[in-house]
């Protein structure tokens, strides 16, 4: 067991410890807000909020439209269920090793998380889902070296509850959480096609795809595309959390048929015919963060919505 590690988390326990009232200390659900997601948070009450740089082990978040710092407080219509958030996430491509990108999913495992609602932006790569779906995560893709050869669980065996070798991932993506998401979008009168189920192929960015990469990950069976939330994933199943992932397809990666190459409109210029130009589709850090303010109420809703059915089963 790496000793300095596990001293990290014991100091970053007692950080939390000392400023949390003790009806906080042990919240039912952790969140973690994705680009643009932040206000994810905003309704939590009476809250807490402890900036990574505060906490030992914490390496520093550096992404416009993420915070950095974890969010305790209450959630749900009785205002009585005690939450974490984790306001922006740590990324492989700002430098960080994954060990560090899962830290913060260790450390809210040992505050006793058994739940974890891991949200992110994505790109759509499946022609059936338009901006702004929310794609509910059954599955994912980190292979064939997508990523290079990384793995979040690389490294020295670490003491219990992180000492599995072997994270079997065939069942990742908690079914029960996954039906409790369609059951409270349609309470609260989501239309069916604002959610949508796929898998989320990751990539380590800080590119986004090429045309030709979009299409490779689409017919490799991605649906939405990404550069985080993996290695959380991997991490929290380690730990033996019950995972939920929610993407939010902020841009289209795959854009079906509409491309018309240089040859095809110099032909067609030659041979007296109009075609329409095709729009440059250009994906933007700001469009991502847009589509991410657009639907921020209703992922909220639905976050909260799933919050208070886990809490009262
Ligand atoms: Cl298009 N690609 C990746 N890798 N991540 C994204 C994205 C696209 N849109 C939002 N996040």
């Amino acid at each position: 067991p790496d000793t300095a590690l596990h001293s990290s988390f014991g100091r970053a326990l007692e950080t939390i410890h000392s400023r949390l009232p003790p009806s906080l200390r042990e919240p039912r659900i952790a969140i973690v807000c994705g680009s643009g997601l932040a206000t994810l948070a905003a309704s939590m009450r009476e809250q807490i909020v402890i900036p990574y740089a505060d906490l030992d082990g914490f390496a520093n978040s550096t992404v416009s439209g993420h915070t950095s710092a974890l969010a305790f407080g209450f959630l749900g219509a009785g205002n009585d269920i005690p939450v974490v958030a984790m306001l922006g996430r740590l990324h492989p491509y700002e430098g960080h090793p994954l060990s560090d990108v899962v830290y913060p999913i260790r450390l809210m495992a040992l505050l006793g998380i058994k739940d974890i609602i891991i949200t992110n932006a994505a790109g759509g790569l499946n022609p059936n889902f338009p901006i702004g779906t929310i794609v509910v995560v059954q599955d994912h893709i980190a292979l064939p070296n997508l990523t290079g050869p990384f793995n979040a669980l690389q490294g020295p065996v670490l003491a219990p509850p992180f000492s599995a070798r072997f994270v079997p991932l065939s069942a990742a993506y908690s079914f029960e959480l996954r039906k409790t998401t369609f059951r409270v979008a349609h309470a609260l009168g989501f239309p069916r096609s604002a959610l949508a189920e796929g898998t989320y192929a990751w990539v380590s960015g800080p590119t986004y795809e090429t045309p030709a990469e979009g299409r490779f990950l689409r017919s490799i069976g991605g649906d939405v595309v990404g550069m985080s939330t993996v290695p959380e994933v991997v991490a929290a199943r380690q730990a033996g959390m019950q995972v939920l992932v929610l993407s939010l397809v902020t841009n289209a990666v795959v854009i079906p048929d509409t491309y018309i190459s240089p040859r095809d409109e110099f032909e067609a210029e030659v041979a007296g015919h109009h075609i329409p130009k095709a729009a440059a589709e250009e994906v933007t850090h700001a469009e991502v963060l847009e589509v991410g303010r657009r639907k921020a109420e209703s992922m909220r809703a639905l976050v909260e919505g799933i919050v208070e059915a886990r809490a009262a089963e």
